[in-house]
């Protein structure tokens, strides 16, 4: 290949910069031209095009966020939408892409690849760590440093007013984020989407904890489908027990700031990987981590369902919260 692309897509995760830094240096190294599709797909329907250098990329591996913008494009799903990217990634003389997103963005490419072989390759990169076949996605360890900062902070507060807490993170319908917030965390009780952990059992924990001398402590909550959704189980433990829980949702918080050392390592790895691939003949295919080894997943694995929430972690997190 003479010629590659580069898109971020879906939300933007710490650790994307440093992902389009690798791909792009990957392949100038191997003498393949860089472009850089800004805005995700919707960047390829309006042919908004960069050339990517070897400076382009400079000073942007510490940096939050995504310096190719991002979206999530609904007008993707439709096939007319997707075949007219192709003839514009065609036209500017791109023969591959490699994509840097999540579910979504990988549905979107795997898409592409059956309908008109076009060859693309990705890397995870989004906060919620929900992709199969990779035991972390570029920017999840930031996200959980992040919301385990503000769990240290809010602890302060819980404890000089002996106060129950309800913190809720993100995750959108998975529960990776909640589960290592919760263990770090030191949580009493932590609410994922695919567990159920009923109102009655987060209250008599808390009570169980209280006769054990215990005077504040802090739940934690994935977002689940619903943002906000803590403040339901507030009112739910309130009506159950008249304890009053104070709710904190972080939010967007999460997703923003300096990347860790693992995001950008991961990133930098699976950045080369992905492109040199791509540039070998791999298409259909996501790059991820199982263990130490970087490893091939097929996107259809990648995109099958939304990664579980880990029961190891929350039993553990249950049994040490006494
Ligand atoms: O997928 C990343 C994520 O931050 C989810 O955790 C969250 O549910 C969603 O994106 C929020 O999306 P948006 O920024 O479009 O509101």
């Amino acid at each position: 290949m003479k010629k590659i692309a580069v898109f971020t897509s879906g939300g933007d995760a710490p650790g994307m910069n440093a992902g389009i830094r690798a791909i792009t240096r990957t392949a100038l190294s191997k003498n393949c031209e860089v472009v850089g599709i800004i805005g995700g797909y919707s960047g390829i329907l309006e042919k908004n095009f960069i050339d990517l250098h070897l400076r382009s990329v400079a000073n942007i591996i510490q940096r939050g966020g995504t310096f190719l913008k991002t979206g999530r494009c609904l007008e993707f799903h439709k096939q007319e939408v997707r075949t007219q990217a192709i003839q514009n990634l065609k036209n500017e003389g791109i023969e591959g892409v490699v994509c840097i997103g999540g579910d979504g963005s990988f549905r979107g490419a795997h898409q592409l690849f059956e309908e008109h072989q076009f060859p693309i390759t990705g890397i995870p990169g989004t906060i919620d760590n929900d992709i199969m076949g990779t035991d972390n996605t570029i920017g999840f360890d930031t996200a959980v440093n992040t919301a385990l900062d503000a769990i240290d902070r809010i602890r302060d507060t819980a404890a000089s007013h002996d106060r129950l807490f309800i913190v809720e993170v993100m995750g959108r319908n998975a529960g990776l984020i909640a589960a290592h917030v919760g263990l770090a965390g030191g949580a009493e009780i932590v609410f994922a989407p695919d567990l159920v952990t009923t109102v009655d059992q987060a209250v008599e924990k808390i009570k169980s904890g209280q006769a054990k001398g215990k005077s504040s402590s802090i739940l934690v909550a994935a977002e689940g489908q619903k943002p906000g959704r803590s403040y339901d189980l507030a009112e739910q433990i309130r009506k159950k027990s008249g304890l009053d829980a104070k709710v904190c949702i972080l939010g967007h918080i999460q997703r923003g700031g300096m990347p860790t050392s693992t995001d950008r390592i991961l990133a930098s790895r699976l950045g080369t990987a992905a492109t040199e691939g791509l540039l070998n003949g791999d298409k259909d295919v996501m790059f991820g981590v199982n263990g130490d080894q970087i490893v091939k997943v097929p996107f259809s694995y990648a995109t099958s369902q939304v990664k579980p929430t880990p029961k190891d972690l929350m039993s553990l997190t249950a049994m040490l919260a006494n």
